[in-house]
């Protein structure tokens, strides 16, 4: 007799799918029936329904100080979110300021997390600074505290961006640990002088923000960083790849022998920079670095998906409101904080523009969500599987709902959607979180601050 049996539903096990039954005892999976059969205390009918395991977003920035502000939401409202949407686990990014010392944001960052995630939680360690003490203090997280991926910015000159010099000696210390470097790839310095250049000539707007920074600056960032994992044989992972030819950096990079990993995010596989050129100053609602892309980039990143060259899909949820927030660069587009939330529509986004329309396969969805996160940031197979012996962190997934997104049925701080009105297919029917029931259809029902931190070896 299971505490829980979810019965009937078609289980994406690994390498395997078939309708049958998972069995729950405490927090974790008891035993998987192909053809069903168990028994439990409670029962969940999940009868025409998928069963995935708990989805990972691999990119989030909630507690995050940036461009004269702070994102909006706070581990609560963010991991409220997470959960309806289909996600038991985030990696959140700690981005300090170049003056913080590691352990201090490490400390800072998890104290936050412990009072107020509802999900489970680890991080990425953004290095923006590389002194004896930094040095010192990012060993001792690795061989103390579980942390397993640091971050940097190849953007963001003069906040969070760091010197060659210091790259080139981070990655040596990435290798020797055995650490995961994650980046952002942009070319600060072109950045720059694009951005003065446009608002010398008066070109103030939004719709300036991708022009400012176009994809052979995303390509040059790719490259720069592919290069030095060719010198270093550092293991390197790119968040947010936003088009082809920043893809096809990496897949070269890779040919050559650099292992690389390529994230994609929800927003740059639905939306287009046109958003970005809306009228009465809406287009600040849609900047992000990199920026949305043309059209054109949506094919070009779902092939890589199908492909296996983009291997993750994250959201990068940074929510920054659009009064208050966004409008503080009416009068100049290098000053809108960047960012636009999607942590709790990421998988329903992929289902609809992904599955649905016939760019990849629900198991491509399955494993880009959940598995491949939990692979390359070693948390499998606690996290990303079903299978016996793993945490019972489960999405019964109704891939036959039919609706719209809107902010209405948000659970983030944040007071716009990026997402209002486009159609949706499918929703988390049920969420588990290590066994525990913490999301019906959209609705909250959890435990606040129930998450917990996962160390990684
Ligand atoms: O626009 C973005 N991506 N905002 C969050 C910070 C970052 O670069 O990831
Ligand atoms: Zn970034
Ligand atoms: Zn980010």
């Amino acid at each position: 007799m299971f505490d829980t049996v979810i019965q009937g539903g078609t289980i994406y096990a690994p390498n395997n799918t078939f309708v049958g039954d998972i069995g729950i005892v405490g927090d974790t999976i008891g035993d998987i029936k192909e053809g069903g059969g168990l028994k439990g205390d409670k029962i969940i009918d999940a009868t025409g329904k998928c069963v995935f395991p708990g989805f990972i977003d691999p990119h989030v920035h909630i507690h995050l100080p940036f461009m004269g502000t702070n994102a909006i939401d706070d581990h609560e409202s963010a991991t409220k979110a997470a959960l309806v949407g289909g996600t038991t686990t985030i990696i959140e990014m700690i981005c300090p300021g170049p003056d913080d010392e590691p352990a201090n944001a490490f400390n800072e960052w998890k104290t936050l997390a412990e009072e107020g995630c509802c999900c489970d939680f680890t991080f990425h360690l953004a290095v923006v600074r590389f002194d004896a003490l930094a040095q010192k203090q990012l060993r001792e997280l690795v061989a103390e505290e579980g942390v397993q991926s640091f971050k940097i910015f190849l953007a963001y000159k003069g906040a969070l961006d760091i010197s060659d010099d210091d790259l080139l000696e981070l990655m040596k210390m990435c290798k020797e640990l055995g650490v995961t470097l994650t980046a952002h790839c942009e070319n600060a310095e072109a950045v720059d002088s694009m951005q003065r250049k446009f608002l010398a000539e008066g070109k103030n707007g939004p719709e300036w923000h991708e022009p400012s920074r176009p994809r052979s600056v995303e390509a040059d960032g790719v490259n720069h960083l592919c290069s030095f994992a060719e010198l270093t044989g550092a293991t390197i992972y790119i968040v947010h790849t936003s088009c082809g030819i920043a893809v096809d950096r990496a897949i070269e990079a890779s040919g050559r022998g650099v292992d690389v990993t390529v994230e994609a995010v929800a927003p740059h596989l639905v939306l287009d920079k046109s958003y970005a050129e809306r009228d009465d100053f809406e287009g600040a609602k849609f900047v992000m670095s990199p920026p949305l892309r043309d059209e054109v980039e949506h094919d070009a990143l779902w092939r890589s998906l199908a492909s296996g060259a983009v291997s993750t899909i994250g959201t990068d949820h940074a929510p920054f409101n659009f009064h208050g927030q966004k409008d503080m660069g009416r009068e100049a587009f290098t000053l809108i904080p960047n960012g636009i939330p999607s942590i709790q529509e990421r998988v329903d986004l992929v289902h609809t523009y992904g599955v649905c329309t016939g760019n990849i396969e629900m198991q491509t969805m399955v494993d880009a969500c959940s598995t491949n996160v939990a692979k390359q940031f070693n948390m499998y197979p606690r996290k990303g599987a079903i299978q016996v012996g793993s945490d019972a962190d489960i999405v019964v997934y109704d891939a036959n709902f039919v609706g719209t997104f809107k902010h209405v049925d948000g659970l983030s701080k944040v007071d716009y959607s990026g997402f209002e009105g486009m159609e949706r297919k499918g929703r988390s029917d049920v969420v588990l979180l290590r066994g525990k029931v913490v999301a019906e259809q959209g609705v909250f029902t959890g435990e606040c601050a129930g998450g917990k931190y996962i160390p990684r070896k």
